[in-house]
C-alpha cells in the first residue's frame, strides 16, 4: 500500500490509481502535443511522462491562446538542504516560464516547516530558507518576472487575503484532506490557507508545477476560489524522483546519506551511486552477459530516463545494451555519475553568480509585489 500526502510518500505508487483517487486527469497525448506546440519546443519530462497528470491544463492553454495569459506558482518547504528531487519541478517550471514568458511566484514556507518539524528551531529554518533560496535562484528564472518570497517575511502583505481564504475552509475539511487530529498544533491547521493564497496573486488562471503530493491543497483551493472571485487553480503534476535504493517512494531528506544533495562533491556522487543505486543487473558478470539487466527496476536507468539523458536515441542505445547484457551495471552507473556531476557543476556555478535580491526584492515583479497589499 502506498501513502501519498504532502508530508509523506512511501511504498510503491500506482500513478494511474492516484489520478483516480485524487480526481485529476492524465495528460493525454493530444494535450501534450498542444502544450509542446504552443511552447515551440519539446520537453524531455513531458515526453517521458515524468509530468503525467493535470488539472485544467487545457483551460490554461486556451486562455494563453486567447491572449488572457496565465501565471505560474510553485514552492519549497525549507526543512534542510535540497536534494536533486526538489530541483526537478523547478527545472520544468523554468522551461515553462522561458517558453510562455509568464510571471512566476515561488513560496518558501518557513512557517510550515517550523510548525511541522518539531526538531527544528526558528533560526535553523531561517538558515535553511536562505540556503534553499540560493539553490532555487540558481535555476535561472527571469529576474523581472519572478518573485521568491518567504512566508514569515511577506505575511503582512497577504494577511487580508490569508484571512479571507482561511475563513472559507472548515476544520472538518482540513481534517478530511490533511488528516489533522487533536494532537495537530493550531498553526498547522491554518497553514494550508497560506499555501493557497499565491494562486490568487493575479486575476488570471494559475498553473502549478509540482509533484502530485501537493495536490490536496489545490483540491480545497478549487472549492473556494470562485467564491472569492478568482479562478480555480490549474496544476501539472510530476511523479516522484525515486531514491537511489529503489524505484519505490520518493527521494526524501530523511534519507540523509543516500540522497544526492545539491552540495555533493563529484567523488561523493560517484560513491553514492556506486554504493546505493539499486541495480537491475545480475549477480555476476557472466550471468549479466548471458541474461542482461532489467531497466524497469534499475534506478540509474530510471534517472537517466526521467531527465539526465534527454537524447531518445542514446537512451534507447543504453537500454538495449543493458538489456542484452553488453553494458554492465558499473558502466551504466558511470554514465549516470557523469551526467549528475555535469548537472551539479553547472548548478554550483550558477549559485555563485545569481542575484538573489533581484528575485526577492529588486526585480520588476518583486518590487510590484512589495508595494501591494493583497485581498479578495
Ligand atoms: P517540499 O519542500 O516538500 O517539496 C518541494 C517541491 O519538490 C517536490 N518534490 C519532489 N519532486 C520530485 N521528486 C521528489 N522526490 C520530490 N520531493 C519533493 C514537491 O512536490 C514540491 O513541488 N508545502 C510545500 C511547499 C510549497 C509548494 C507550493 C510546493 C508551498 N507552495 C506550491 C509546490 C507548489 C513543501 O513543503 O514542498
Amino acid at each position: 500500500m502506498a501513502t501519498v500526502t504532502p508530508w509523506e510518500v512511501s511504498g510503491s505508487v500506482d500513478y494511474d490509481k492516484l489520478i483516480e483517487e485524487f480526481g485529476t486527469k492524465k495528460i493525454s497525448p493530444a494535450l501534450r502535443e498542444k502544450l509542446v506546440s504552443l511552447a515551440g519546443e519539446d520537453n524531455v519530462m513531458l515526453r517521458r511522462e515524468f509530468f503525467f497528470s493535470h488539472r485544467d491544463l487545457d483551460l490554461v492553454l486556451k486562455d494563453y491562446e486567447a491572449g488572457k495569459g496565465f501565471f505560474l506558482y510553485t514552492g519549497r518547504g525549507p526543512s534542510g538542504n535540497m536534494h536533486i528531487g526538489h530541483l526537478i519541478p523547478l527545472v520544468f517550471t523554468k522551461w515553462l516560464q522561458d517558453k510562455f514568458k509568464v510571471n512566476l511566484y515561488i513560496e518558501i514556507t518557513d512557517d510550515e516547516k517550523f510548525l511541522h518539524k518539531k526538531n527544528l528551531k526558528w533560526e535553523g529554518v531561517q538558515e535553511h530558507s536562505a540556503n534553499n533560496i540560493a539553490d532555487i535562484a540558481a535555476v535561472g528564472f527571469d529576474p523581472d518576472r519572478t518573485f521568491i518570497f518567504k512566508d514569515s517575511e511577506y505575511a503582512a502583505n497577504v494577511y487580508p487575503l490569508l484571512m479571507q481564504t482561511a475563513r472559507k475552509v472548515t476544520f472538518s475539511t482540513a481534517k478530511a484532506v490533511f488528516g489533522f487530529t487533536n494532537e495537530t498544533n493550531i498553526g498547522m491547521v491554518q497553514y494550508p490557507a497560506y499555501q493557497m493564497v499565491p494562486t490568487f496573486f493575479e486575476k488570471k488562471r494559475c498553473l502549478i508545477p509540482a509533484a502530485i503530493d501537493q495536490d490536496p491543497y489545490w483540491r480545497i483551493q478549487r472549492d473556494i476560489a470562485e467564491s472569492l472571485g478568482f479562478y480555480k487553480t490549474a496544476a501539472i503534476h510530476s511523479k516522484f524522483f525515486p531514491p537511489l535504493q529503489g524505484v519505490e517512494g520518493k527521494m526524501s531528506a530523511s534519507m540523509g546519506g543516500s540522497a544526492i544533495w545539491l552540495t555533493d562533491e563529484e567523488k561523493t556522487v560517484r560513491k553514492k551511486v556506486m554504493k546505493y543505486a539499486f541495480s537491475g543487473g545480475q549477480e555476476s558478470v557472466e550471468e549479466h552477459r548471458k541474461k542482461g539487466g532489467n531497466v524497469e527496476v534499475d534506478v540509474s536507468f530510471q534517472w537517466l530516463k526521467m531527465l539526465f539523458e534527454p537524447n531518445d536515441k542514446e537512451l534507447k542505445r543504453i537500454e538495449s545494451e543493458y538489456t542484452s547484457g553488453q553494458l554492465l551495471t558499473g558502466e551504466l552507473k558511470q554514465i549516470l555519475v557523469d551526467r549528475l556531476n555535469a548537472f551539479l557543476a553547472k548548478h554550483r556555478e550558477m549559485r555563485e553568480r545569481v542575484d538573489v535580491d533581484k528575485l526577492m526584492y529588486d526585480g520588476k515583479l518583486a518590487k510590484k509585489m512589495w508595494e501591494a497589499t493583497y485581498k479578495a
